[in-house]
């Protein structure tokens, strides 16, 4: 093209040269396109009621002397040769299979993007076919079925998401093959069977969401080897075993999610070892034994939920050393003996301890950091006050004191909270007045005191806490008159009175008084 030599040669030259040009630019507009053809076959099988949907996808091109191409469709891109790399119709609402697409057309695909797109049917065994691809996201739709085999022959990809759809059966071990993935989401499915071991061949995976789905037995040995592993979600299963301890080994894991399992056995003490791990959850499976010592060296960790287990014995004082630990749960197991004081010095927002035999003072600095929202050590047999920092801790949202030892003038130990939705107090010894301060919290809906030794009147100022809906006084020494603004409060659905004075009388009749037990 462009030949210097052109200028110099007889003008006939020129037309003849030109001629074949020309002829050559026909020929190339009447050679079938196959990719731009295949899309549209496609198309034309998809059940979309919605006749507009891809309305660029169309044989119809502006420049008559060009070819048909895709390139320029909703969609689609291309590289420099024509050749499409890239289809991305998510959320499209497509409302058709994967069947009618014809994946030996598109040699060169690396990006395919079809999440949220109303696809339905099976994952057609040809899929494998797409060499080239290294992105796969199929993820949000109606697919069932279960994974072809052939998934395992896409050597190129690195992300593969087919979460959230109705896909069964086993997982295939060819996923095993997929050496450069590097997320693996195929969580929110009908999985069953074992987790294949050929995962663990994919050293370069750094995300595996295996999450809600049926698997069952152990966590595989391959785990050794997937060394660049930084979350792992296995929960919502019904996997069963020991947890390997094997999983010490990756230093890397930053957040390792085994919760909702049948897990038996210890936190293996290997775990002392995950000093990057951020959160750990292993709440609901049927873990025992002890809180290892060797937790508080995992000094990144700032989730540590290990509720409804089965673990005994009490909390080792290492934990204090967990500063970056946000949220502490450990709701409902054996734990007992008392809490170390140094908890306190953690910038708590989350302490769960309702449920177990905790006994002892609760650390008097709980919410010395100012960032505590919710307070759950219910059911337990703490003694002594509310601890003195709680009376400053405006951060609070939920508060969960029942059935414990504690005693303390309630209105003292206990200010104005602007978020705190729920607090239950009841099944104490707590003792005073009811203070007018609860009118003042904007948002409470819950005030428990039921069973304490609380004297005096209602305030009136209760009146103004608009978002009240139960009110629960029963079995304390209250007298006097329900305030009638109680009464106006349109939110309050429950008022419970029973076993008070027998001076506490009813000033008011509305609604309320079919739920009214005086
Ligand atoms: C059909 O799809 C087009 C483009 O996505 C949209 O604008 C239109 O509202 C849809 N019509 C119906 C009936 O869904
Ligand atoms: C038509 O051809 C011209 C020149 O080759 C090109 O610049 C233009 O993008 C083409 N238009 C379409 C719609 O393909
Ligand atoms: C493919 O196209 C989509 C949408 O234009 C874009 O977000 C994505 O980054 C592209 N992928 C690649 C690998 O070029
Ligand atoms: C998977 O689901 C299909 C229907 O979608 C069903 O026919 C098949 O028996 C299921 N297979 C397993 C292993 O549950
Ligand atoms: C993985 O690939 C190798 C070589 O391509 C092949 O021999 C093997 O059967 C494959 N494994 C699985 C589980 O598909
Ligand atoms: C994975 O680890 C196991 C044992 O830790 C080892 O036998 C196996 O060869 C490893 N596989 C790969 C692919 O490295
Ligand atoms: C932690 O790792 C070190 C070496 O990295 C190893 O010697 C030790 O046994 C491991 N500790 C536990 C508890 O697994
Ligand atoms: C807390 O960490 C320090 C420094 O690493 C260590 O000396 C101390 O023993 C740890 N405390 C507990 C209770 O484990
Ligand atoms: C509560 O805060 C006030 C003012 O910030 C301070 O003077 C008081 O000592 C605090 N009380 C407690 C118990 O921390
Ligand atoms: C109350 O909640 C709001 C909204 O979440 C938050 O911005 C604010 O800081 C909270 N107040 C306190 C005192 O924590
Ligand atoms: C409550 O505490 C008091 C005094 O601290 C003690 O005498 C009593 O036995 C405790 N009751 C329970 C149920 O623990
Ligand atoms: C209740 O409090 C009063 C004083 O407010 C006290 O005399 C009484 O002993 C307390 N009763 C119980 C059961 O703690």
């Amino acid at each position: 093209m462009g030949s210097p030599t052109l200028s110099t040669v007889v003008p006939s030259l020129v037309l003849l040269i030109l001629f074949f040009v020309s002829s050559f630019l026909i020929t190339v507009s009447s050679e079938p396109n196959e990719e731009a053809d295949t899309l549209l076959k496609w198309k034309a099988s998809l059940q979309s009621r919605n006749q507009s949907r891809l309305p660029s996808w169309t044989k119809a091109t502006t420049n008559v002397s060009s070819k048909i191409s895709p390139c320029a469709w909703y969609g689609i891109s291309c590289n420099d040769a024509g050749r499409v790399i890239n289809i991305s119709l998510r959320n499209t609402g497509l409302s058709g299979t994967l069947h009618g697409f014809s994946f030996s057309s598109f040699p060169r695909l690396a990006y395919l993007d079809l999440t949220g797109s109303g696809l339905f049917g099976t994952i057609p065994p040809e899929v494998g076919l797409l060499s080239h691809l290294k992105f796969l996201f199929i993820d949000t739709n109606k697919l069932d079925g279960s994974i072809p085999p052939e998934v395992g022959q896409l050597s190129s990809m690195e992300v593969f998401f087919l979460c959230s759809n109705y896909l069964n059966g086993s997982v295939p071990p060819s996923l095993g093959n997929l050496s450069h993935i590097s997320l693996l989401f195929i969580y929110d499915n009908l999985f069953s069977g074992f987790i294949p071991s050929d995962i663990g061949n994919s050293k370069s995976i750094f995300n595996l969401d295996l999450s809600s789905n049926q698997f069952s037995g152990p966590i595989p040995l391959f785990f050794g080897n997937l060394s660049n592993l930084k979350s792992l979600y296995l929960y919502g299963n019904s996997l069963s075993s020991p947890i390997l301890s094997s999983l010490g080994k990756f230093k890397s894991l930053i957040d390792l999610q085994l919760n909702e399992n049948q897990f038996t056995g210890y936190i293996p003490r290997s775990f002392g070892n995950l000093t990057s791990l951020s959160t750990l959850r292993l709440s609901k499976n049927e873990l025992f034994g002890s809180i290892p010592d060797e937790i508080g060296k995992m000094r990144s960790l700032s989730v540590l939920d290990l509720n409804e287990n089965q673990f005994k014995g009490v909390l080792p004082p290492s934990i204090s050393n967990l500063t970056n630990l946000k949220e502490l749960a450990l709701l409902y197991n054996h734990l007992s003996g008392s809490i170390p004081p140094s908890l306190g010095n953690l910038i708590l927002r989350e302490l769960l301890l309702s449920g177990n035999h905790f006994a002892g003072y609760l650390p008097y600095n709980i919410c010395q950091g100012g960032a505590l929202e919710i307070f759950t050590v219910s059911e337990n047999h703490f003694q002594g006050t509310i601890p003195t920092s709680v009376r400053n801790c405006t951060s609070l949202i939920r508060v969960h004191l029942n059935g414990n030892n504690l005693t303390g003038n309630i209105s003292e130990a206990l200010a104005i909270y602007p978020n705190l939705t729920f607090i239950d107090l009841s099944r104490n010894n707590f003792y005073g007045e009811i203070s007018s301060n609860w009118g003042k919290c904007p948002k409470l809906d819950t005030l428990n005191v039921s069973m304490n030794n609380i004297t005096g009147g209602i305030p009136r100022e209760i009146g103004n806490s608009s978002q009240l809906q139960a009110l629960d006084l029963s079995l304390n020494h209250i007298v006097g008159e329900i305030p009638k603004e109680l009464g106006k409060l349109n939110s309050l659905t429950k008022l419970i009175l029973r076993g008070n004075q027998r001076a506490v009388t009813l000033s008011f009749i509305n609604k309320v008084c079919s739920s009214l037990e005086a």
